[in-house]
């Protein structure tokens, strides 16, 4: 089983980043943490950070015939991107939408997210917890 995880805009700098809403975890440790159980759960694991919506989306129409899931953390696209939210739609395989921080406990405006609307679910607060729970249940979702 293959699942393409992607980090949107500004995950780079997690580690320094409003440490206080993010926590203290680099994007490199996040990524360890995701590696570890994704080994511990036999499946495949490629992973992208990028800053660009258009990436995001170049990166999820890579993943036909390719892939089989992905975990997607779209950032502040998530409140505004009609076009990552089709091309999830567009795409034959399941996309969990992850958050670090729990968005509806945030700012209004970040209590929509118009991508994941077109994802299979949203995994969101729990630090990089969130990115092992939704491993988890892509994968219960992929051999269901
Ligand atoms: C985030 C939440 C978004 O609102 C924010 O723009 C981010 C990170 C999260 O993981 O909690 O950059 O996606």
């Amino acid at each position: 089983m293959k699942i393409l995880v992607v980090h949107g805009p500004n995950l780079n700098l997690l580690g320094s980043r409003e440490l206080s809403v993010y926590g203290t975890a680099t994007l490199d440790e996040v990524n360890a943490v995701i590696s570890k159980e994704a080994q511990t759960l036999g499946v495949d694991v490629e992973i992208h950070q990028t800053q660009r919506e258009g990436e995001i989306i170049e990166l999820l129409h890579s993943g036909i015939d390719r892939v089989d899931g992905a975990l997607l953390n779209p950032a502040a696209y998530s409140h505004t991107s009609r076009a990552i939210a089709d091309a999830i739609r567009a795409i034959p395989y399941p996309v969990v939408e992850v958050h670090l921080s729990n968005i509806h406990a945030r700012e209004q405006w970040r209590r929509e997210s118009v991508t994941a609307e077109a994802a299979k679910g949203l995994v969101a607060g729990f630090g990089p917890a969130s990115y092992v729970a939704a491993l988890h249940a892509l994968k219960s979702v992929l051999e269901a």
